[in-house]
C-alpha cells in the first residue's frame, strides 16, 4: 500500500451549523494528515465539474443549490487507504441510515428537502480523488 491522498468537503450544511472544528477533529484524531484547507463558496463551474456524475439526476438541480447556498471548506488529506478511511468515518449517504459513531451518524438528520444534506464528501476512488483535488486546489493538481 502507499499513501494516498482524498478530497473531503465541509459542505454548506456543517459550516452553517459550526461543525468545522468537531468535523476536522475526527480527520486528525483518526491520524489522517490535512495537506491543504480552503474556507470559499463554490462556483457554479467548480460544481459542475465536481458533481457531473450526477447530472440528470432527479436531485442533480437541488445538489447544486444546496452545494452553492454558502461557504464550504476544501480539504487534501492523506494517509494510508485514506480514501476508504474517510468514507467510513463519513459514513453511509443518508444519514438516517449511517451509523452512529460516523459523522452523518452522529452530527446529520433527515429534512423534507429535495437533496439529501450530510455534512461532508470524500472521494470514492482514486481517480475521483486526483480529479476533485484538481477542481478544488488547481494549483496542487
Ligand atoms: P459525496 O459524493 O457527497 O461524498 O456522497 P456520496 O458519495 O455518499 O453520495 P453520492 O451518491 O455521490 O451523492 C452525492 C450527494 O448528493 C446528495 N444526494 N441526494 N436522493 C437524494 O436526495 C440524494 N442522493 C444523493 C447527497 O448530498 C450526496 O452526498
Ligand atoms: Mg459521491
Amino acid at each position: 500500500m502507499t499513501a494516498q491522498r482524498t478530497l473531503v468537503l465541509l459542505k454548506p450544511d456543517a459550516v452553517q451549523r459550526g461543525l468545522r472544528g468537531e468535523i476536522i477533529r475526527r480527520l486528525e484524531t483518526k491520524g489522517y494528515e490535512i495537506l491543504a484547507l480552503a474556507q470559499r463558496t463554490a462556483t457554479s463551474e467548480e460544481l459542475t465539474a465536481h458533481y457531473a456524475e450526477h447530472e440528470g439526476k432527479p436531485f442533480y438541480p437541488g445538489l447544486v443549490e444546496y452545494m452553492g447556498a454558502g461557504p464550504l471548506v476544501a480539504i487534501i488529506a492523506e494517509g494510508e487507504s485514506v480514501i476508504a478511511g474517510f468514507r467510513s468515518l463519513a459514513g453511509a449517504t443518508n444519514p438516517t441510515e449511517a451509523m452512529p459513531g460516523t459523522i452523518r451518524g452522529d452530527l446529520a438528520r433527515e429534512w423534507d428537502l429535495p437533496v439529501i444534506q450530510n455534512l461532508v464528501h470524500g472521494s470514492d476512488s482514486e481517480e475521483s480523488a486526483a480529479r476533485e483535488i484538481g477542481i478544488w486546489f488547481p494549483e496542487l493538481g
